[in-house]
């Protein structure tokens, strides 16, 4: 099923983004995986080399997993709102969010994940009606997700974010997302 949709995106014509895309961005990780992680859209590297969180946040992302405990090839599954870049990074449209909603939600679908971690606040809108500080939200656990039921929902701090916060001192933001991702495993098992 995975497979299919990610076909089925490769050669999606639903929204604009298809005339500046180089390559579509599915997926990332372990297809068995218990934890989803849903980020915003693909960045230049990320729309390179056909993979999510491949850049600069990417690797931020990477050193967090690592220091939680998280393997990122076998522990999680990583996916976008959207699968093409937006260009110049913009913000995803309603628009384009909508024409992308069902490659999400067959992936999550597929997957039957037991946690999905938000990676910011376009991923948490695309969830919750809510308007919502991300900051105020994360670390929380959301368990009753219109049409996801008995799937966690937890929000975290984009690491594009944490790329212009360097503190690390005990409720730093890097501090906060690191016990978050530390909380996020165990909700796992
Ligand atoms: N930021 C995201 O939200 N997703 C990516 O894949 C890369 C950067």
């Amino acid at each position: 099923m995975l497979e299919k949709l990610e076909n089925e995106a490769r050669n999606c014509k639903a929204c604009g983004l298809c005339a500046t895309r180089i390559n579509t961005v599915f997926s990332d990780g372990s297809k068995n995986a218990k934890i989803m992680l849903i980020g915003e859209a693909p960045g230049a590297d990320e729309d390179k080399q056909g993979k999510p969180f491949v850049g600069r946040a990417g690797k931020l992302l990477n050193e967090f997993l690592k220091q939680a405990g998280i393997d990122r090839h076998k522990d999680l599954y990583i996916a976008n709102t959207l699968k093409c870049r937006p260009p110049e990074n913009r913000k995803p449209t309603k628009e384009e969010k909508a024409a992308c909603e069902k490659f999400l939600k067959g992936q999550i679908e597929a997957l039957k994940p037991s946690v999905i971690v938000l990676c910011g606040a376009t991923a948490a809108e695309s969830f919750f009606d809510k308007k919502f500080q991300i900051t105020k939200i994360r670390g929380e656990i959301f368990d009753n997700v219109k049409g996801f039921e008995g799937i966690k929902f937890i929000p975290i701090l984009h690491p594009s974010y944490l790329l212009r916060q360097h503190s690390t001192q005990e409720g730093s933001p890097r501090d906060l997302t690191l016990k978050d991702l530390i909380m996020i495993k165990k909700a796992a098992l």
